[in-house]
């Protein structure tokens, strides 16, 4: 070894600590050539001659006392970043995200329900034709099983395919009726809330995918009497107002007789207001006596049980009770709309 190769050593060292800029990487390098480097040269030491390993030595110990001070420095310099930091500083602002309106008004619906004695059900979004027609009594050439209104899955040789097998994306949570009451034995009193789908273009009240809330009561004698109290003070707890109700005829094939369900206008009492168009009156749900033929699908007797069912979109009364008049809002995560609720 010649004292050049210490020269050399030292100028390796300093251009790798120059080309680095973080305080860390500089403090590695320092440790790895005094431990590594460094001790090597004072390691074959031994083998000199008495005036070489002097010379060597001398210039070694120069160079290891160079990088220690330069070790010494930079620890100083990261003490000295952290005296300058000051803890008195308010810390950074993490934003805290909030529950989403739709999913608000459904808690909001499944407390009431829950007080009455429901319980809450669940079914999948990815339906079979069974379950969201056939089961509820739709006729075979229903116009709701066109393409045109639904969402369905495409699968090969679909046609030949019973209906337990065809899928698609559930358009409405009345499926989840007869999957529930399938292997359970009446009475029942459920609600399911959900997501459900349609094949929309869409504008300010339509969206392709949007949320219900199903409600099933089946027993012995149901009548329209228990449904109309049971929906009655449902809507005055949801809009914390004594809001009256009204049926109007209308048609589902699962359900016999139908009714479309208004509750009176919270907003303008009645006295007509640019939400109930001047009429006083709000459609908020269809409904009706469950149909026998959906009770026998779900292996239920209609000689001894009846009931009523009904489905209510929770978008619509979103937009009511807050005055929205755009549906998409809801799914457009726009933090200048979510921030308001
Ligand atoms: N499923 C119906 C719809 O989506 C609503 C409904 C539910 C009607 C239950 C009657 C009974 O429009």
């Amino acid at each position: 070894m010649k004292s050049e190769d210490i020269d050399q050593l030292k100028d390796r060292f300093l251009k790798e600590v120059k080309k680095e800029n973080s305080s860390k990487e500089r403090k590695k390098i320092c440790k790895r050539y005094i431990e590594e480097e460094l001790s090597s040269v004072f390691c074959s030491l031994k083998n000199l001659s008495g005036e070489r390993k002097a010379e060597i030595g001398k210039k070694a110990n120069e160079l290891r006392k160079l990088i220690s001070d330069l070790l010494e420095n930079e620890k100083e310099k990261v003490f000295q970043a952290e005296k300058e930091f000051d803890i008195t500083l308010p810390g950074k602002n993490v934003e805290l995200g909030s529950i989403h309106p739709i999913t608000k008004l459904q808690k909001k619906c499944e407390r009431i329900f829950l007080r009455m004695g429901f319980a809450i059900a669940e079914g999948p979004e990815l339906e079979n034709e069974w379950y969201n027609f056939d089961a509820l009594n739709f006729e075979e050439d229903h116009p709701v099983r066109e393409m045109q209104d639904t969402l369905f899955v495409k699968q090969k040789n679909r046609e030949e395919l019973p209906s337990q097998e065809r899928f698609l994306m559930r358009t409405h949570t009345s499926p989840v009726q007869v999957r529930y009451m399938k292997d359970r034995e009446p009475p029942f009193r459920i609600i399911v809330p959900g997501r459900v789908f349609r094949n929309e273009a869409t504008d300010s009240s339509h969206e392709i995918n949007f949320y219900q809330l199903e409600g099933l009561m089946v027993g012995e004698n149901i009548s329209v009497a228990n449904f109309r109290s049971v929906v009655g003070y449902f809507f005055k707890e949801l809009f914390d107002a004594d809001v009256g109700i009204r049926l109007r005829p209308s048609f589902f094939p699962f359900t016999e007789p139908s009714f479309e369900v208004d509750v009176s206008c919270s907003i303008c009492e009645k006295k007509g207001c640019s939400v109930c168009k001047k009429t006083g009156w709000i459609e908020v749900m269809g409904a009706g006596m469950v149909h026998p033929n959906v009770l026998r699908s779900a292996d239920v007797d209609p000689s001894y049980f009846n009931g009523f069912a009904f489905g209510l979109g929770i978008d619509r009364i979103a937009m009511i009770k807050h005055k929205i008049d755009d549906i998409r809002l809801f799914y457009s995560g726009d933090l200048r709309f979510l921030r308001q609720f």
